[in-house]
């Protein structure tokens, strides 16, 4: 497949679910001739519309990029799924798609959102060969922050249930999973400096790498997170709020350490650097403490990088998840037997400590892009939207 993963996903999602224009109130169906044959819609109640969120206007600020609208709801083609959104997952990556930093081209308006996990309530002929209405899915692509979401059936990933721990997988579990095999080379023994490890992905890159024997150390910044972070098995968690990180690092790993997955950038990418063991590997999983920057990027000084890195033959290495689609099956189907088999603890902030409270409904995304960048989330934050209908088992 040529090209990263996640733009042809958001490219062609955006194509798919342009904002129409004039609302009939009326489901349009593409062409009423031969849409019975090539389109099944089940016994789903459909409404004729819904809402979505959209960027109009391209910058890091979510609510001043993000409005909410009412729209159609989406016809599904012949290879795709209606799916009715169940839980949608947030990620910090977010208000950098909404500043358009992942496809410089894209011109707004386009949809937001990353990842889905609902129902199938419609779907083309030839998506039918593997769905059924009713059927539970899950998704990484655009356009996941609507009530409905139009999805390639060959990108969506069956599901035993609408659960939100499994949408944790999708991005940041897989994240995780394919950096740490790919990149890592963890051997038994070796020290892992996981920063963010209380979040969304840093939650798995701790698991994994307890998994692989390794002593694991995880940045986090409050008390609550570091004795969540005990709980996952971190030998070692800093609560930088409360002690200083490169002082704790320097007096109790005077070797270094052995990798680092690191997720903040900035002061804490220096300090990730300065603690490198020899031939010490740093994955730079993202730069948080930037993205809400006029150039999404903090400030980092490198003139001494090359020195550093020679004198410890360490290195340091860059990870994007869509450009390892060919790892993520495995990826997603060993962390789905991880957590059928209770090995695997996927955390997920649904909100119930916000101020607000849980976040329900389309809206709450704004409140929950907040939450996560005020550094109040423990574990993958999720935004439940649609209750399941009535009567439904799913
Ligand atoms: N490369 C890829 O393919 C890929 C895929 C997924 C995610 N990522 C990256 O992984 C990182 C985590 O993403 P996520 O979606 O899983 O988020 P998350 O970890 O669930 O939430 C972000 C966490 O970052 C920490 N943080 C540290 N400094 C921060 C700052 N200046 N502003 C805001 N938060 C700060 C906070 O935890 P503490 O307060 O406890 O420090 C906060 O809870 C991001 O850098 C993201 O871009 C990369």
């Amino acid at each position: 497949m040529s090209g990263p993963l996640l733009l042809q996903l958001l490219r062609r999602g955006r194509a798919a679910q342009r904002p129409t224009g004039a609302l009939s109130g009326v489901r349009s169906i593409i062409d009423t001739s031969y849409s019975a044959h090539f389109m099944d819609f089940g016994r789903s109640s459909i409404p004729s519309v819904m809402r979505k969120l959209v960027v109009n206007k391209l910058s890091p600020d979510f609510r001043e990029a993000v409005t909410a609208q009412t729209v159609a709801v989406p016809t599904p083609g012949d290879a795709e799924l209606l799916v009715r959104n169940r839980f949608v997952g947030v990620n910090a990556s977010d208000i950098n798609y909404s500043a358009g930093r992942y496809d410089p081209s894209a011109k707004p308006p386009f949809d937001a959102g990353f990842e889905g996990i609902g129902e199938v309530v419609g779907l083309g002929l030839s998506a039918s060969s593997r769905y059924t209405v009713g059927d539970a899915v899950a998704y990484f692509g655009s356009g996941a922050f609507a009530e409905y979401t139009v999805v390639p059936a060959k990108e969506s990933v069956p599901v035993p249930a609408v659960r939100p721990e499994l949408l944790t997988l999708l991005v940041s579990g897989a994240t995780a999973y394919i950096a740490l095999k790919r990149l890592g080379d963890l051997a038994e023994g070796e020290t892992v400096l996981v920063t963010a490890a209380a979040g969304g992905t840093g939650q798995f890159a701790v698991q994994f790498a307890k998994r692989a024997g390794c002593h694991v150390i995880g940045t986090c910044s409050s008390d609550e997170k570091a004795g969540f972070l005990k709980s996952i098995g971190c030998d070692r968690p800093i609560n930088y709020a409360a002690e200083d990180l490169a002082e704790t690092l320097r007096r109790e790993y005077p070797r270094g350490v052995d990798v680092v997955y690191e997720s903040v950038g900035g002061s804490v990418l220096q300090v990730a650097v300065n603690s490198l063991a020899n031939r010490g590997r740093l994955i730079v999983i993202g730069f948080i403490s930037g993205y809400q920057t006029a150039s999404g990027i903090p400030a980092f000084r490198g003139a001494t990088l090359p020195a550093k890195l020679l004198q410890r033959s360490a290195s340091i290495r860059g990870f994007f998840l869509p450009h390892f689609v060919g790892d993520y099956r495995e990826a997603l189907g060993s962390m789905m037997q991880m957590l059928a088999a209770g090995k695997l603890v996927c955390e997920v902030d649904r909100g119930d400590l916000s101020q607000e409270g849980r976040f329900v409904g389309l809206e709450s995304v704004f409140r929950a892009v907040d939450y996560m960048y005020a550094g109040k989330n423990l574990g993958k934050v999720v935004v439940e939207l649609l209750p399941p209908p009535v009567g439904n088992k799913l």
